[in-house]
């Protein structure tokens, strides 16, 4: 997919702004310039993520990643690269490092115009570029994850602390939630001690509705989001996010001594 063709959502401009200068930003869905009939789209969208098939006790997951390309390649379809994950233990230790393999999201979630939108508007948003103003290819990682609560059980998300998830930014589409409370997007500043980088003072907290975005440049900021549970007088609900981790693709080349020399390392965040 070229990523920069026939944009038919767009953000509020101030999203790199905030990215740049916060390490996040709030967009609610009054906020998003949409020129497309999304209803029959969300819908559709939103009856996919009850077909995710278990990720622990409390979460249903499907798990992609991609590789996009700027303009210059039209035509060319996102490649799919596959659907194992793997986060370092300082990252995630309640995995150890582990390797996970996800169900890879289904065709028909990836025909979905709404699921194509977003992601499209997402890498445009953060428009990354090297030091010659070109854009790059950005290696995209997409999670539909559903956070599940009964009576008995809250939805938990793994990790559940604070960290980072080693993106250069992702953002956090809340496409449907019933019945829970709870869901807070918490983010912590930067700090750290001599054993190394740790969250520092929390810095902004919100309970994300159904069309909200919340962007994050994963370098600026640490993130949690804390359980969901049954609101009174229900005995289950769930919390529906869409999240979509990008990262640019660096121009290397191999150097005399055999390690790969990155040319390019600089990033640029559209104005
Ligand atoms: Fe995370």
């Amino acid at each position: 997919m070229n990523y920069r063709n026939r944009q038919k959502i767009t953000y509020p401009s101030r999203i790199s702004s905030d990215l740049n200068t916060l390490g996040f930003s709030l967009i609610k869905k009054s906020e998003l310039s949409i020129k497309l009939n999304s209803e029959d789209a969300l819908a559709d969208f939103q009856e996919q993520f009850h077909k995710a098939p278990p990720d622990g006790p409390h979460r249903k997951r499907f798990y992609s990643s991609y590789i996009m390309v700027p303009n210059g390649n039209t035509g060319r379809r996102p490649q799919y690269l596959g659907s194992h994950f793997q986060q370092s233990a300082a990252v995630n230790p309640e995995q150890k490092g582990t390797e996970r393999r996800f169900h890879p999201i289904p065709k028909e979630i990836e025909r979905n115009k709404l699921f194509q939108e977003l992601i499209k508007a997402d890498i445009a948003a953060v428009c990354l570029s090297d030091s010659n103003g070109h854009l790059l290819p950005v290696h995209v990682e997409v999670h539909l994850i559903s956070l599940t609560a009964t009576s008995e059980l809250a939805g938990i998300a793994t990790p559940n602390c604070p960290h980072k998830d080693l993106d250069f930014a992702f953002f956090l589409h809340l496409i449907d939630k019933k019945h829970v409370d709870g869901g807070e997007s918490v983010l912590y500043a930067n700090d750290h001690d001599e054993r190394g980088p740790k969250p520092g003072q929390e810095i902004f907290r919100t309970t994300l509705e159904e069309g909200d975005t919340l962007a994050v440049n994963d370098s600026r900021v640490w993130h949690h989001v804390t359980p969901v549970t049954v609101t009174d007088g229900h005995t289950s609900g769930y919390r529906n996010v869409l999240i979509v981790g990008i990262t640019p693709m660096l121009q290397g080349k191999m150097g005399l001594n055999g390690a790969i020399e990155i040319d390019n390392p600089e990033i640029v965040m559209a104005a």
